[in-house]
């Protein structure tokens, strides 16, 4: 057996040998220059003296590394990990954006096509995907994980890992999934990125730690750790989280990483004296490799002579890592990534393509369509496509796009482009750029205004540089950058009808176009495919379905907002008696646009709810049935939601609560019934004792087709 054939290995290795396995570096060049790599690297190689290697891409580099691995007295093959958060080649949208899609199939066949094209690329590992729940839009990173909801959050965890790592570690197109970053780096205080994170275990338990439970109950190889200290104790040197929770309580029997040099940060946290205070506190807490702090590699033999590590808590880390490589068939052939015919096929995958066009459609959310601008008839005779993201094919790729500089770029296509390939022989497509992203110059605003007043219909598209969201891009002001908003209020002058298009990495506060615009489509960074896609929305030909994953704001103020709050006791029952209750002086407590918000361009009617019982125990469950028709013209698709609120409990419950969701498609004038099953763990929580279980009392059931639009209502009761 595979843990056998472990101890077989572990056996045979030295001290030193064993600390070697517990070493992550980064490639020396960037990624996709001349392969460089440092004599004193490649003798730490030969000597076995490294487990894995971050940022090697490419089956050329990657054989050139394994194959020094491969002289060292035990052949232990090395690990290649890489962030592969949407896409490698193929991008696709990033996965705040694929979670506005609640199409699970289409996220597991988005991770299934990144996990093709790396493997295929030498890849082993992806670091992904990110489950970090946040309610703070003002994190950067909220654009790589699925948004502020658990139960959606879940839901997602498990379908990247199923599409990062197929049936079963180790078949040829796929790769280990790494569930990140454990834990609760969502919450940092601010949204500052890196920072402290307080919360209660109850917090922890119930909102932020069931995407990780989900993902290590789906397989997930591998865990990373974070930046983040959690009430105090930074999470790289977390023994409650990593050991505790993680290795004992779910019986996690992959490994964790560490973030990128979290176990040296330790001593910035104060946490740790030194380095070698920091190697031991981050081994004994269960962090199993240390990428790139050189922590493990410094001190742990020392740590060890001095009998303060023991040898057998550095078996359990190497043992965890090899039975990887066992898994992985790396053993057998450590060339089995590093095919280049494989490469070549995989990297020019026309099936792809069309993936990541549908993934990117599906994705876009349809915020407003007063007089039914959209979609487009293909016969308008002039179309002005005016602002700075018309032209920029970056500006799709967004944060955490794989650097594939050396490959041609013009398989990205651009919004312009994929307006080009719809647009019938009839239509004039016109382009003004307008202004930049960042900067305050209006000087383009009059060609813009020119080309507008040419035009039957004018689309607009700003929003967030690519780098504006992601790790290490947290911003205290969630806006539309620059002069693009100045823009709109211009070219709204023209009395033409606008369209605009919003490209961003988190949700964004646009109050003026909010309020002014009759027409808005949320496009984030949609990927490669982003062009093709938004036209496709464009002129109907597929008529958008996505719903927010996260509550949008109406000033940042407002932050954290989301939308399965507490009631407190003195909640605002209504805008006009709000003093002394829980709110502002000067502003609404409700959001500009809610969780499960989005409109499509038919109109679905719910109905015939109904309850096979009303009356449960803890053993028995509901079958909840309801109609719901397509009543407009065009065929779509819904997600239906499905919300539960407990009453009343030991602890106090949310106003609301996700609990389940479906997403159909109708054709017009089509009716389909659907059936829920609420059973006892979608009632249970954490108590303040941190027991999971439900508690007799009654319960509202809301079906709707956002958190703020029910459309059927019940009620039942939980009985002892
Ligand atoms: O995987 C990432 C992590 O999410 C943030 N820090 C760097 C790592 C490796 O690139």
């Amino acid at each position: 057996t595979i843990d056998e054939r472990v101890d077989d290995l572990l056996k045979k290795m030295t001290l030193e040998e064993k600390i070697g396995q517990l070493n992550q570096y980064t490639n020396d060049a960037n990624l996709t220059g001349p392969l460089v790599i440092k004599p004193n690297k490649q003798e730490e190689i030969k000597k076995g003296l490294l487990g894995s290697m971050l940022n090697v891409m490419g089956v050329e580099r990657t054989r050139k590394y394994q194959e020094l691995a491969l002289q060292s007295r035990l052949k232990i093959p090395l690990l290649f990990g890489l962030d592969v958060i949407h896409g490698y080649k193929t991008t696709f949208p990033i996965p705040l954006a694929e979670a506005a899609s609640w199409d699970l199939e289409a996220i597991e066949k988005s991770a299934r096509v990144a996990a093709e094209e790396a493997s295929a690329s030498g890849i082993h590992w992806t670091f992904a995907p990110m489950v970090d729940i946040s309610r703070d839009p003002r994190w950067g990173r909220v654009m790589e994980g699925a948004g502020e909801d658990t139960y959606l959050g879940s839901k997602i965890a498990i379908a990247r890992v199923k599409g990062f790592q197929g049936n079963k570690l180790g078949e040829l197109n796929s790769v280990m999934a790494c569930a990140k970053h454990f834990a609760a780096y969502g919450a940092a205080v601010g949204g500052r990125d890196y920072n402290s994170v307080d919360m209660s275990d109850r917090m922890l338990w119930e909102t932020y730690l069931p995407p990780f439970k989900a993902a290590v109950d789906a397989g997930a190889a591998t865990f990373m750790n974070s930046f983040n200290d959690l009430n105090g104790i930074p999470a790289t040197g977390n023994k409650y989280l990593q050991r505790d929770i993680l290795k004992g309580k779910w019986n996690f029997n992959g490994f964790v990483v560490s973030d990128w040099g979290s176990i040296g940060e330790m001593i910035d946290h104060g946490f740790a004296k030194d380095s070698k205070d920091a190697a031991l506190k981050a081994i004994i807490a269960g962090s199993d490799m240390d990428m790139e702090s050189n922590a493990y590699r410094n001190n742990l033999k020392q740590l060890v002579e001095e009998k303060k590590v023991s040898v057998e808590l550095i078996d359990d880390a190497v043992r965890r890592i090899l039975r990887k490589k066992f898994e992985l068939g790396l053993f057998e052939n450590p060339f089995r990534y590093s095919d280049s015919e494989r490469q070549k096929k995989q990297l020019n995958n026309p099936e792809h393509t069309k993936a990541a066009r549908e993934v990117a459609s599906k994705s876009i959310v349809l915020l407003k369509n007063e007089n039914g601008i959209l979609p487009l008839s293909k016969n308008v005779k002039t179309i002005g496509f005016i602002g700075p993201m018309v032209k920029l094919k970056r500006a799709n790729h967004g944060f955490w796009a794989v650097e594939l500089k050396e490959i041609d770029s013009s398989y990205i296509v651009s919004q312009w482009e994929g307006m080009l390939n719809k647009i019938g022989r009839n239509t004039k497509l016109l382009y003004a750029k307008g202004c930049g992203i960042l900067d305050n110059d209006k000087s383009g605003f009059k060609e813009a205004l020119e080309i507008a007043n040419q035009s039957d219909v004018v689309v607009v598209s700003i929003g967030e540089r690519h780098d504006m969201s992601g790790e290490a891009k947290s911003r205290s002001s969630i806006n539309i950058p620059g002069v693009q908003e100045d823009l709109i209020k211009e070219l709204q002058k023209t009395g033409k009808p606008i369209v605009v298009l919003i490209n961003a990495g988190r949700p964004l506060v646009f109050n003026w176009i909010a309020d002014n615009m009759p027409t808005i489509v949320y496009t984030w960074w949609l990927g490669s495919e982003a062009g093709n896609a938004i036209a496709d929305v464009i002129f109907g030909d597929y008529n958008p379905s996505g719903k927010l994953p996260m509550t949008f704001p109406r000033t940042e103020g407002q932050i954290p907002i989301y939308y399965n709050h507490y009631n407190t006791g003195r909640p605002i029952k209504n805008d006009n008696d709000i003093v002394y209750k829980s709110g502002y002086i000067d502003i609404t407590n409700s959001p500009k646009f809610p969780f499960g918000y989005g409109l499509s361009y038919t109109n679905f009617d719910y109905s015939n709810l109904k309850l096979s019982k009303t009356k449960i125990t803890n053993k028995e469950s509901i079958q909840v049935t309801m109609d719901i028709k397509n009543s407009g013209k065009f065929d779509g698709e819904e997600v239906v939601q499905l919300y539960i609120r407990d009453r009343f409990g030991s602890v106090v419950r949310p106003v609301k609560e996700l609990k389940d969701f479906q997403k159909i498609n109708l054709k017009a004038g089509e009716t389909k019934t659907l059936t829920f099953i609420i059973d006892n763990q979608k009632l249970s929580f954490y108590n303040e004792k941190l027991e999971f279980g439900s508690e007799s009392g009654e319960f509202d059931l809301m079906i709707g087709s956002s958190s703020d639009d029910i459309r059927l209502k019940d009620t039942f009761e939980l009985i002892d």
